[in-house]
């Protein structure tokens, strides 16, 4: 124990937190503390004065005594998972008696091991509201952080944010934005602290000033001009939008400024999509970079909302062949291309067999993001619905209306629905072509990680038939650029 200080006589003692989200350092104190027989009300809890101590490398340690050494033989410490998983998050609210009542709580759990589920208990009902709150700043974080692109002295670009969040949650926070644009340079800055991600490794920084961040740019346009077009008055209620985009926020959001002018034309936008039977979403970004950027905002169907990030498509403009995947798989999701993981080693294998140079095709996905659902702590995949398939496929046509490839290769169900519009049989459908609304033409096939799930004949009959349709495509590919 060296962060213990004896406070006066008796045995009152003084915990100083290193930093005021340092939950395993309470965790770990609190634990000996427990072993040690010290009641609550004989424990003072210090966090570092301030957000300004947060990152201070002498704050913490100043001063600190042994407290008296625990039993040779101490009891066990009970904490049940709910309580600590609880209690992990409401560690990082702003309320300064949070670790005191943390304490308290473990305190009790000692001969109530079942007072989590007591709902009218007052400190239960204090944890869970502030960890409740907690949870909301997060998820504000993760719906509002807005990058501005800043040109490091090489040119590369870099990406920074200005933040404000309510509570001590950037640390905990970092490895959803890292794992979001693991790809791009960045950095959030906020009063509470920073976090700079290079691509390979996170480092923190102390608290900024908004002066700090720049101010808009041209990737603030793109947020204007996308949320313009995404914006849709036909279900626009002014009361959930303002409790789920607080005012608060606004300032930081290119967008925001146009919600006045948007709420207010939206009555006559409306009428004009009713009149014309359109849900059309305005104007697509004229380039894949502009699309690149803009897909990331996506948050029009339940799989955009969860822990992961926009697959965009790869390959280069004017490919003569698209291939249309489901949706990108956990591999994919972490690395940010599409096709990476075991299906698009076997979808590889395949187009090099036929004679398809990947690397000339454009690769992308009916679905832009990951589908999963928490096995543990392993992310298993679940198919897409088919609304999810519909409400991506503006961002599918908008790919291929930019690529404007000359043959459309589908892989599987989801993909052939995200290029029709309803759904089709594979096996009535393979083998022959079909053409899309504006007369590209399309062909059907299974998709590889079918054949990944086969074994035996039925593996081979299929490897078979896969291996035929893409010999036909690179057939056709070669009549059509003749
Ligand atoms: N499966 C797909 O459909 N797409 C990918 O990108 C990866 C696996």
């Amino acid at each position: 124990m060296t962060a213990m200080q004896r406070v006066g006589f008796g045995s009152h003692y003084a915990v100083h937190l290193p930093a005021p989200d340092d939950f395993a350092f309470w965790r770990e104190r609190a634990r000996g503390l427990v072993q040690c027989d010290v009641p609550p009300d004989r424990v003072s809890w210090i966090e570092p004065g301030g957000t300004g101590d947060l990152f201070d490398p002498d704050g913490p340690s100043r001063g600190e005594k042994r407290l008296p050494a625990p039993p040779a033989d101490p009891r066990p410490v009970r904490a049940s998972q709910r309580f600590l998983t609880i209690a992990r998050s409401a560690a990082l609210h702003t309320d300064p008696a949070r670790f005191g009542l943390l304490y308290r709580l473990l305190w009790r759990l000692q001969s109530n091991p079942r007072l989590m589920e007591d709902k009218a208990d007052i400190e239960v009902r204090r944890l869970e509201e502030l960890a409740k709150s907690v949870r909301r700043d997060a998820h504000k974080m993760h719906a509002f952080v807005r990058f501005r692109e800043v040109a490091e002295e090489d040119g590369t670009p870099h990406f920074v944010a200005w933040f404000e969040p309510d509570h001590h949650i950037v640390r905990a926070e970092a490895g959803f934005f890292m794992r979001r644009f693991a790809n791009m340079r960045w950095s959030i800055l906020t009063p509470r602290g920073c976090i700079h991600w290079d691509g390979e490794t996170m480092r923190e920084g102390p608290p900024a000033q908004r002066s700090d961040a720049p101010g808009g740019d041209p990737v603030e346009d793109l947020w204007r001009s996308y949320y313009a077009s995404i914006f849709n008055p036909a279900r626009l209620k002014v009361g959930a939008m303002l409790s789920e985009m607080p005012k608060k926020y606004w300032k930081n959001l290119p967008e925001a400024e146009l919600i006045p002018q948007l709420i207010a034309g939206a009555q006559a936008r409306e009428a004009r999509m009713v009149a014309s039977g359109s849900l059309d979403r305005g104007e697509r970004p004229s380039s894949l970079e502009g699309l690149g950027a803009a897909i990331h905002t996506c948050r029009n169907c339940p799989i955009g909302q969860l822990e992961n990030r926009a697959v965009m498509g790869e390959g280069p403009l004017g490919a003569p062949l698209m291939i249309v995947g489901e949706q990108p798989g956990d591999q994919e999701d972490q690395a940010g291309r599409p096709f990476v993981g075991p299906a698009g080693q076997l979808l590889d294998d395949y187009l090099q067999a036929a004679g398809i140079d990947r690397s000339t095709a454009y690769v992308t996905n009916a679905v832009k993001h990951f589908k999963f659902t928490w096995k543990g702590k392993h992310r298993l995949h679940q198919s897409p619905g088919a609304k999810e398939i519909d409400t991506c496929r503006w961002w599918l046509e908008a790919e291929r209306d930019l690529v404007k490839p000359r043959l459309v290769l589908a892989l599987g169900a989801s993909a052939a629905r995200g290029l029709l519009g309803k759904t089709v049989s594979i096996t009535k459908a393979r083998g022959t072509p079909m053409h899309l609304e504006d007369g590209t033409e399309l062909w059907v096939t299974a998709h590889p990680s079918y054949l990944l799930r086969l074994d035996g004949p039925a593996r081979e009959e299929q490897a078979r038939l896969f291996a035929g349709d893409l010999a036909a495509v690179k057939a056709r590919l070669g009549e059509l650029a003749g």
